[in-house]
């Protein structure tokens, strides 16, 4: 009997890397976030980033096998600062006059309708609530807290005033200060780039920022905030690029290498094989080498990690 050495080579003549876009990758081990996180800096780029609706979309289609619990995202708290309630900085500010006095832990915002006032938490104003279309107005005075509790509890949400022409809007309807939806609190960054989140998809009730690290819900791509110290799988970001890799094996076999048939048919299998580990759009190719050993050359091999 024969020893065969077949020598599988997977290179590269993929389109350059920087054609192809990020991908998100999957990987089903139980990690702490910071290991995870570890994890995707060596192997990839970083846990998954994921800045636009379509990233979250492509992350929930990403192969995750029947896994459709929690994973790991790069979403977490990477400090404090001004955050609206979905933890998001202010890209637009309204100061009034000689504001902000006060700012850091402890304060919140207030509106009137000249401008914004950095606030103590625990005083008491009035509160404007947004419902999804208007305004509204309440008179009675509470803490920040309250009132944020008092707006979700009428199916709103303390008004968060993102550009000038909602502050137009709101400066109508308020005459004293009354609280608005921004406070000193955990601001929501990603890993990777360090960039602060524009697109959030927060579960329902989420963030709630006892918590510093974020997973998502495979099932339907909602985020919630979790201990770091959990143990889930994760998401990786990933460049989309070729991968060399040479197999080799040993196959004890008394058929004829040599005979094209044969040839034809080893090739199937091991392309059949390869598909199915996720090994797509390549070439095998025989190449004639000394006595007893068969070289298989597969060209234009793009892996997907
Ligand atoms: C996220 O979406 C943007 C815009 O569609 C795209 O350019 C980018 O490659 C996506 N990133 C990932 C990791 O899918
Ligand atoms: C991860 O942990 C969960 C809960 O303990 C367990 O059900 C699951 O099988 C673990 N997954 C892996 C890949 O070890
Ligand atoms: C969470 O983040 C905040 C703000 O950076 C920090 O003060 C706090 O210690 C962190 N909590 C944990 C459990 O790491």
């Amino acid at each position: 009997m024969d020893v065969f050495l077949v020598l599988l080579l997977l290179s590269g003549f993929c389109v350059p890397t920087a054609s192809f876009p990020n991908i998100y990758y999957f990987v089903n081990e139980n990690m702490t976030w910071a290991e995870a996180n570890g994890y995707c800096i060596k192997e990839y780029l970083g846990l998954a980033q994921i800045t636009y609706p379509e990233n979250n979309t492509a992350l929930v289609n990403a192969p995750a096998g029947e896994y459709t619990g929690k994973a790991w995202i790069g979403l977490h708290i990477g400090g404090i600062g001004w955050a609206w309630l979905d933890g998001r900085p202010p890209t637009y500010y309204r100061w009034s006059p000689g504001q902000p006095l006060y700012t850091g832990p402890g304060y919140c915002m207030s509106t009137d309708y000249k401008g914004w006032y950095s606030v103590r938490c625990t005083e008491t104003l009035g509160f404007i609530c947004f419902d999804g279309s208007n305004y509204i107005t309440y008179r009675t005075y509470v803490t920040w807290n309250d009132a944020k509790t008092s707006c979700e509890n009428k199916n709103s949400a303390l008004a968060q005033i993102l550009d000038v022409e909602t502050f137009d809007k709101v400066s109508i309807v308020v005459d004293k200060k009354m609280w608005i939806g921004l406070s000193f609190s955990p601001v929501w960054v990603w890993s990777e780039t360090k960039q602060i989140s524009t697109f959030m998809n927060w579960k329902t009730g989420q963030p709630n920022n006892e918590f510093n690290c974020s997973a998502i819900l495979v099932e339907d791509g909602t985020w919630t905030t979790e201990p770091c110290i959990q143990q889930y799988p994760f998401f990786c970001s990933a460049v989309y690029k070729s991968k060399k890799t040479v197999v080799s094996m040993n196959i004890q076999t008394d058929v004829n290498l040599e005979n094209p048939d044969t040839q034809a048919a080893v090739m199937q299998q091991l392309q059949a094989t390869l598909a199915k580990q996720g090994v797509t759009d390549f070439k095998l190719t025989w190449t004639k080498q000394p006595v007893q050993i068969s070289r298989k050359k597969i060209d234009d091999a793009c892996l997907n990690v």
